[in-house]
């Protein structure tokens, strides 16, 4: 980790971005394009797919997809589409031996080939075996997979050099999390003011009350970038372990892991994993996934009190917080603030919220 690399590059005085970033239907397009069709995004844990057939549809915007576990067990994912007339194949999650286009019953094997299609002849000229399912890549991390719709986008590693290593370390039995909790919620703001909002603590104190006093110690909070290179922000504090602790957090810290764009694996203390992740539907339209993990997949009475703790105080009162944020970037009134940068890197610096801008501006400029 190195943020002397990320805090010896930033320009003096930064300010927020102007509010049209947060709204603006043009950039909101070349995000599209430039970040979200370019980068990894994840698409489910690897345990809700344990068996040969299991699919997992979902969507990166307007671009449907699925993942699904091969005979050999490796995970495949391909564009949720038929290549007869264009009918999506799969909803939701299910198990098939063969995918069946519920149009005019084309079916494909679970490696995408074309096996069978009604009144298809070789009268026809049609060559079935010419005819696959649109592959798209997708690669693990610690159990977790995600997916790139760009062919020329480097690997997952690359992207994320030394983060699995560092997960490792603090979550040494990642191997063995499985999915045990999923809740989403539409966040009414862009993308950016909501991974803004997760990427910083400097708010936690006065608006996460619970969590400040029930999850970490708020005096110990620190977010740094991974590196200037690496587009990861690495959150830490110590635990909670007060009698105010929403559980019994003893063991190891709290720490969380960012990768850009919208996905984030947290680490509570004593190895409690759980995720958000965020898909934009809009320019001022997010949905956001909520999920946890447990050894067994079971969702035991003390995991259950922290997800109905976090539901209720952390992710509602997030909520409230973007929703306005979004209100306040399109006031005629706003003007962009300067960034708190503390040289410590405590909890009430933005240094984080500069990386989101100077990577956003990079991606944009890039295109
Ligand atoms: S669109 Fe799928 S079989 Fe026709
Ligand atoms: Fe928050």
């Amino acid at each position: 980790m190195n943020d002397m690399t990320a805090q010896s590059a930033i320009e003096a005085h930064p300010k927020g971005l102007p509010g049209h970033f947060y709204y603006d239907s043009e950039i909101f397009g070349q995000t599209r394009d430039r970040i979200f069709f370019k980068t990894w995004q994840f698409a489910c844990h690897q345990s809700l797919i344990p068996e040969p057939g299991d699919y997992y549809a979902f969507s990166i915007l307007d671009q449907d997809l699925f993942v699904v576990r091969q005979k050999d067990r490796s995970i495949r994912c391909f564009y949720n589409v038929c290549q007869h007339r264009g009918h999506q194949l799969v909803e939701s999650t299910g198990r098939a031996r063969v995918i069946t286009c519920p149009y005019h019953a084309w079916a494909y094997g679970l490696d995408g080939k074309l096996r069978g299609a009604v009144g298809v002849t070789e009268q026809t000229g049609i060559k079935k075996s010419e005819i696959c399912l649109t592959s798209v890549r997708v690669e693990d991390l610690c159990g977790f997979l995600f997916v790139n719709l760009d062919n020329a986008a480097p690997s997952l590693q690359e992207t994320f050099p030394g983060v699995e290593d560092e997960i490792r370390t603090l979550a040494p039995d990642i191997d063995e999390r499985v999915f045990a909790d999923q809740s989403s919620a539409d966040e009414y703001c862009n993308w950016l003011v909501a991974v803004e909002n997760y990427n910083e603590c400097y708010h936690c104190p006065g608006a996460h009350p619970t969590f400040a006093s029930g999850v970490i110690d708020p005096k110990s909070y620190s977010i740094t970038p991974f590196s200037a290179q690496v587009k990861c922000l690495r959150h830490s504090a110590k635990a909670q372990t007060g009698r105010t602790a929403w559980y019994d957090t003893s063991g190891s810290d709290y720490g969380s892991f960012f990768l850009w764009p919208g996905f984030s694996l947290q680490i509570y203390p004593s190895g409690l994993v759980n995720t958000y992740h965020w898909r934009p539907d809009g320019p001022t339209d997010t949905r956001v996934y909520r999920t946890w993990f447990s050894h067994d997949g079971v969702v035991d009475d003390s995991l259950q009190k922290v997800i109905d703790l976090d539901r209720d105080t952390t992710v509602a009162e997030d909520l409230v917080l973007v929703k306005k944020v979004q209100r306040g970037v399109a006031s005629r009134g706003y003007v962009p603030g300067p960034l708190v940068i503390d040289p410590e890197n405590g909890i009430n610096s933005e240094l984080s919220i500069y990386m989101l801008h100077r990577w956003l501006r990079e991606a944009l400029h890039a295109g």
